[in-house]
Parts: C-alpha cells; sequence; structure tokens
C-alpha cells in the first residue's frame, strides 16, 4: 500500500480521509513520521498556509505529503475571518469567542452570505497540486446546536434550515467544504 503523509494531528482528519481512500493510500500522521514541533502557517492566505505546511513537511522527509487549511469567508466582512478563523477574538482556539465577535460584527447586518473554503496542498513525486472544496451558506442570528466545532453552531448550509452544528456528522461531511476538498484529492489520488 502506497504511504502518504497527511500534515496533520488531529485523530478525526485523519479517519474521515483513511475513510474516503479506502485501502489504495496509507496515511501517515505527523507524530508517526518524527514532526513534534508546531508547523509554521504564517501565510496570508488559505493556499499558502496549506502549501507552507506541505513544503515543511516534504523538506523535512521527502516524501510524498498533503495539508490543509480552512477558512470561514462572510461576504459583509470582506471575506473576513479567513485566514484569521482560528484566531478571530483571540490567541488561542476560542470558539466561542469567534462565535460571539463575529456576532457582533455582524449586528444589525442583512447580508449574512458567507462561505467555508478548504484548500489541501499535495505534494506528490516532489510536484506540487492544490484542490479546493466550498460550502455556501448564510450565518444566524443566534446560535444553534451542539454538534460539530468552531463556527459549526452559526453556520446554514444553503438549502438547509439548521446549522452544521444540529446536523449528524455524516450529513455534514456529505456536502462540507473538507469533505469536499477531500472528495476531490481521493478523485486524484485514485487516478494514479
Ligand atoms: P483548520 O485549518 O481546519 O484548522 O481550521 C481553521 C479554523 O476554521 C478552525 O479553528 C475553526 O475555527 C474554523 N473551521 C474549520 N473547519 C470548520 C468546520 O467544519 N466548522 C466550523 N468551523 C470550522
Amino acid at each position: 500500500m502506497r504511504k502518504i503523509i497527511f500534515a496533520t494531528n488531529n485523530a478525526h482528519k485523519l479517519s474521515e480521509v483513511q475513510a474516503v481512500l479506502g485501502d489504495a493510500f496509507e496515511l501517515i500522521t505527523l507524530r508517526e513520521c518524527g514532526i513534534t514541533e508546531d508547523i509554521p502557517e504564517t501565510a496570508p492566505t488559505l493556499e499558502g498556509n496549506a502549501l507552507q505546511k506541505a513544503r515543511y513537511v516534504y523538506e523535512k522527509t521527502g516524501a510524498d505529503c498533503f495539508a490543509d487549511d480552512t477558512g470561514l469567508e462572510v461576504d459583509a466582512l470582506g471575506g473576513a475571518p479567513g485566514v484569521h478563523s482560528a484566531r478571530y477574538a483571540t490567541d488561542g482556539h476560542d470558539f466561542a469567542a469567534n462565535n460571539r465577535l463575529l456576532l457582533k460584527n455582524l449586528e444589525g447586518v442583512e447580508n449574512r452570505s458567507a462561505h467555508f473554503r478548504t484548500v489541501i496542498a499535495l505534494i506528490l513525486d516532489g510536484e506540487e497540486y492544490l484542490f479546493e472544496g466550498r460550502v455556501e451558506g448564510v450565518i444566524a442570528t443566534e446560535e444553534s446546536g451542539c454538534g460539530g466545532f468552531g463556527y459549526d453552531p452559526l453556520f446554514v448550509p444553503s438549502g438547509e434550515i439548521i446549522t452544521f452544528a444540529e446536523m449528524s456528522a455524516e450529513a455534514k461531511n456529505a456536502i462540507s467544504h473538507r469533505g469536499r476538498a477531500v472528495a476531490e484529492l481521493v478523485k486524484f489520488l485514485k487516478q494514479r
């Protein structure tokens, strides 16, 4: 089975991608390949960050690898929080504070359209490839649901009347930004 490094230590993301990949590729984690330090994510775009992480791993290991980066892009806020989604309100990953700030910044705003966007950067046989997945929706005026994570309690995908946090994991994955980006990656890998 061909091995490929997924630049994450997030077990949830790993099992999600492995499930879609089936047994064509075996995913290796950062820890398994001896990378324990935080990988820099200092680029101003999702594409830049995903590439920065994949290149870091490739330079250390010389092995096939991929990395992802995701942001919530709100139209009325000029695409914010975007690449800063994890640290919108504070330096930590404080989901509740991020959601409060988003609601505050959208107070009285009528256009609440937004999308999540995931970019995956793959380095295969030394060549770089980018894949994207996105899901359109709107930002609700209050939080609903307790599933998922991050901005899920505020995000109502187009065509739905409930938030991501009120959907089952399977239903969310079927239409989500990450699910779609992973599907593009897997389609490409399966052709190889
Ligand atoms: P990451 O690049 O996957 O680590 O995502 C960066 C940030 O975007 C996270 O810390 C969350 O705030 C937000 N985010 C990413 N994916 C999702 C999602 O599926 N639902 C809600 N928020 C998300």
